[in-house]
């Protein structure tokens, strides 16, 4: 009897560390990291030349960041939504707020950019401290600020598209005036048509019951720029220099003109909602600072990387954070809140002052700025799915390059498709808080790396160091975190889709490319 107690205890023991093992094996497998010196090695083999200076770097960061933020969504902060509360004037102190939120995530950037300089960015910098699930999770919430920001902007730029129209009143009526439901998404439809005291189910026409409203200029904007995608754009220096001109002269000519329809008394009452309204807006109006991490992916070709990389992105937060300030100031000071609009409030505002020409020129400025902030985040959005599907996370067939244009034109299709998909159920709010959220998180993940990858790897050459660190990336992680949980409290859509969208890339995940990863390892890939 005691023989057989004895070797089933054994037994026992046996199984029972088996399955630990194979647990063991399983966490171990989620924080499998990959070696940041195979990384480098990987970047050098693309052999780029250093010719990017300081200067270089702001102006790129400058084209990244400027866009539907300032010409758009700054409408939402001041006024709000049907969920979050407007700043009023307050807008000035958001923006100082968001810039402030920035600036300890964009050191900690830095950080990485020149100590790993190669295009990944965040994906990679988790994938090299902390593991493979995390560095799935940071791609995965990379798609909604990349492609989800994009239908931000995609909405933004047919508001632009239309008041540009306006001003050609020899063309058809259809063109300046088009109806409510082929240039907008179901919802801001129907906000639309109830504003304007018009039953939407009267004049949203329906297919087998289903209300059709999208935003064709946007789907056919999007066609155009996956095209040019596939067929592989050079971008030079030169040519997001023009961009950024063109995009700073109309702000020049928006704040200049502008300021002599300024009446002080539009600035009182500075706060009408109160912390909630100056916290809400520094949330919403975040999205306008988006963009400045595109300059880190741009640090294998910056010379003196220690220098002229934090210069570069903190150099650009300052000088955007200066334009938004600038701007907030003129558009609250030359309009009341209550007539500010939400689609295209600068354009808006000029034409409500009667300068009906600087708005048209703002339009087409607007327009010529946010095309080439759609291009930057779609490739930027391919550009990670590609790095993921190479990283055996996503099918294979995703990283086919074209034969003739050498570029992943499969993924881009695919990604092209998810913006027109999502811009006919996402109104222009919704998308720039999900893009939010999933940008704060990516900056909350890279503060803790920088902290991690201290402690493991204290050794690793870092050309530029955030300065009082831990501190500096625990202010990022808290100035972040606190502005997403804050708005959390009343943004109820955006708040039910995050963690559902967060919930679908666990399911991916577990049941497809964790499978994948292993396969791939065993076939020694
Ligand atoms: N910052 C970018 C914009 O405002 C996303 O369009």
């Amino acid at each position: 009897m005691r023989e057989i107690n004895n070797e089933l205890e054994e037994c026992n023991e046996k199984l029972n560390s088996q399955e630990l093992g194979l647990i063991g094996k399983f966490v171990s497998n989620l924080f499998k990291t990959k070696n940041p010196d195979e990384m480098i090695e990987g970047a050098q083999k693309a052999g780029l030349q250093k010719t990017l200076g300081a200067f270089d770097l702001i102006i790129l960061g400058v084209g990244a960041i400027i866009g539907s933020g300032i010409f758009t969504v700054v409408g939402i902060a001041a006024t709000g939504s049907a969920e979050s509360a407007g700043a009023g004037p307050a807008l000035v102190v958001s923006m100082i707020l968001a810039s402030i939120a920035c600036v300890f995530s964009a050191m900690c950037y830095s950080e990485f950019a020149s100590m790993i300089p190669a295009a990944g960015s965040a994906y990679l910098y988790t994938y090299a401290t902390m593991g493979e699930f995390l560095a799935w999770a940071v791609g995965w919430v990379l798609m909604l600020e990349y492609l989800v920001g994009y239908i931000a902007v995609v909405s933004a730029w047919s508001g632009y598209l239309i008041q540009f129209l306006k001003g050609f009143t020899f063309l058809p009526s259809f063109i300046t005036n088009p109806p409510v439901w082929l240039v907008n998404d179901y919802t801001s439809a129907i906000t639309i048509l109830s504003k304007q005291g018009i039953d939407p189910q009267s004049v949203i026409p329906h297919i087998a019951g289903i209300p059709i409203s999208l935003n064709l200029p946007g789907i056919l904007i999007t066609m155009l720029m996956a095209a040019i995608l596939i067929k592989g754009i050079k971008e030079s220096t030169t040519m997001a220099g023009i961009m950024v001109v063109i995009k700073l002269a109309v702000i020049a000519l928006f704040v200049l003109t502008g300021a002599f329809y300024v009446k002080p008394e539009n600035w009182t009452p500075f706060a009408p909602n109160g912390f909630e309204g100056v916290f809400m807006g520094a949330f919403i109006i975040f999205f306008a600072y988006i963009g400045f991490d595109a300059i880190a992916t741009a640090a294998e070709e910056t010379k003196n990387p220690q220098k002229n990389l934090p210069i570069g992105i903190i150099g650009s937060l300052a000088t955007c954070t200066i334009v938004y300030v600038l701007v907030g100031l003129v558009l609250t000071g030359m309009v009341p809140i209550s007539q500010i609009d939400a689609h295209a409030p600068i354009a808006h505002a000029m034409r409500l002052v009667g300068q009906d020409w600087v708005a048209g020129l703002i339009s087409l400025g607007a327009l010529t700025g946010l095309t080439s902030v759609l291009l930057v985040l779609l490739l930027a959005g391919t550009r990670i799915l590609y790095a993921m599907s190479r990283d055996n996370f996503l099918p294979k067939i995703l990283k086919t390059v074209h034969p003739k244009f050498k570029t992943p034109h499969v993924i881009t299709i695919l990604a092209a498709a998810i913006c027109i998909a999502g811009s006919l159920f996402l109104n222009i709010s919704t998308a720039a808080e999900l893009c939010n959220f999933g940008t704060f998180t990516s900056f909350i993940i890279v503060c803790i790396a920088v902290i991690i990858l201290r402690k493991t790897d204290p050794k690793r050459p870092r050309p530029f160091k955030v300065p009082f660190s831990p501190f500096f990336p625990i202010l990022g992680v808290v100035c972040c975190g606190g502005l997403m949980i804050y708005s959390m409290q009343f943004l109820t859509t955006s708040r039910f889709l995050f963690p559902l969208w967060l919930l679908i890339g666990a399911i991916i995940y577990f049941t497809y490319s964790y499978k994948q990863q292993r396969k791939a390892e065993k076939d020694g890939k």
